[in-house]
């Protein structure tokens, strides 16, 4: 392996995202190559840690498969490139059929695909055992009216891949279902149908080093994403007790499923439900990268663990240098993040001391609080969400979906 001064890291983002990943790349002395979406030119990227940007033409930040190939083959006449990233969840498929196409080391397009094909991953937790909601691809008519006599509506009809264009609908009855599906047409067979199961939502997010989870930590969200995202709510999550046997469930689940699934490297969130009507948990969906919404800036305050960062070192060290996990916090922190109304939300009246980051993006309002006291975190978030709802809250659904 070359050393890390003269590894070249090619990092795909078509969103902005993934700052501090580059910046550790480049603390590592890596070459670092940011291929992005024309649209984003001006996003704040940390040019100090980038050596080369280069814009793919896009629209919405939907890239042409071919137009990544024609560039980076183009880029590769004089760079040798030596790994490449996906920082974020839409450009996963892309960059494990590149890395495929170039013969790159990584994640190749079988195990990509379990992480963003939602029938793909359901289908191999219910192989190895891991409760899911009852589920059924949109393909086979007979199969469906065999799964509508047998699971019990209301049921969500969902993208396999996030699509982004048609989001998650909820169906209460068989007439309906049939007008969705009438509707998707010859969309149908990248939709599946699973089971609404009324619940908690709950996140795990780790580090996954040489197939080993290094670092997990499980944390709640408020009200459901789906509710947050459809009905427009403050969005919430909190780290759940260390130590209580909700958080050993999860861990567990999330070890399993990751096995199940194979990631050899990198960093995952992964969700799961917690049903009202049996208590147990249910898989909802994985991803091989660091959560949306700000859940790194979540997950840092309690643990004292930058997902980027260790995933930056993970990727560098690809397993030939042994992974050092940081020492790891044992804080609880809380997130509470708002569409507001106002261009620039006055959040100087929520001091707390316990208050450690603020979010800076006009008509949002967001922070994240933390503490060693559960309680006192718990109570702060309660205490800010209806205070938010006050002082901000309007009633749109959020542009980014929380959880993406
Ligand atoms: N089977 C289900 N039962 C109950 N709620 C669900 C179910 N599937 C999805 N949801 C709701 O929709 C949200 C988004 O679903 P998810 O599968 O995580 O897709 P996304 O990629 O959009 O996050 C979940 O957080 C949850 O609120
Ligand atoms: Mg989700």
């Amino acid at each position: 392996m070359k050393d890390n001064s003269a590894m070249t890291i090619l990092c795909m983002s078509s969103y902005e995202k993934g700052q501090e990943f580059m910046r550790q790349c480049k603390r590592d002395g890596c070459r670092v190559i940011l291929l992005t979406s024309k649209s984003l030119e001006n996003a704040d990227w940390p040019k100090e840690s980038i050596d080369e940007i280069f814009y793919i033409p896009d629209v919405n930040k939907e890239w042409n498969m071919r137009d990544v190939i024609y560039g980076v083959s183009f880029l590769s006449r004089t760079e040798t490139i030596d790994r490449i990233v996906a920082l974020d969840d839409y450009d996963v498929e892309k960059a494990a059929a590149l890395r495929e196409h170039l013969r790159c080391p990584g994640m190749g397009d079988t195990t990509a695909r379990y992480f963003r094909d939602k029938l793909a991953m359901r289908t191999r937790a219910y192989e190895v055992g891991i409760p899911v909601p009852e589920f059924i691809h949109v393909l086979n008519y007979q199969r469906i009216k065999d799964y509508i006599k047998r699971v019990p509506f209301p049921y969500v009809v969902k993208p396999r891949l996030q699509a982004g264009a048609h989001g998650i609908n909820k169906v209460h009855k068989e007439e309906e279902l049939w007008k969705k599906l009438d509707a998707l047409g010859d969309e149908q067979s990248f939709f599946l149908i699973e089971r609404f199961v009324p619940g908690t939502i709950y996140h795990v997010d780790s580090i996954i080093s040489e197939n080993e989870v290094v670092f997990a930590i499980a944390s709640q969200y408020g009200k459901p994403p789906m509710e947050v995202a459809h009905e427009g709510r403050v969005f919430t999550s909190t780290t759940i007790k260390y130590g209580s046997i909700d958080e050993k469930s999860l861990l567990d689940l999330n070890k399993k499923i990751l096995h199940a699934l194979g990631l050899l490297r990198g960093v995952s969130h992964t969700e799961f439900i917690k049903a009202n009507a049996d208590g147990k948990f249910y898989f909802l969906e994985t991803s091989d990268r660091v959560g949306g919404a700000n859940l790194a800036e979540l997950i840092e305050a309690a643990s004292g663990i930058n997902l980027w960062a260790e995933w930056a070192k993970i990727e560098i060290g690809q397993g030939k240098k042994t992974y050092e996990l940081p020492n790891v916090r044992k804080d609880y922190a809380g997130i509470i993040t708002s569409l507001a109304k106002q261009e620039w939300p006055d959040l100087s009246s929520y001091n707390a001391a316990e208050v450690v980051w603020k979010m800076k993006l006009k008509y949002h309002a967001g922070m994240v609080v933390s503490s060693p006291s559960y309680e006192r975190v718990k109570s702060l978030v309660e205490n800010y969400t209806q205070r938010y709802y006050q002082d901000f809250f309007t009633p749109q659904p959020m542009h980014d979906k929380p959880t993406a």
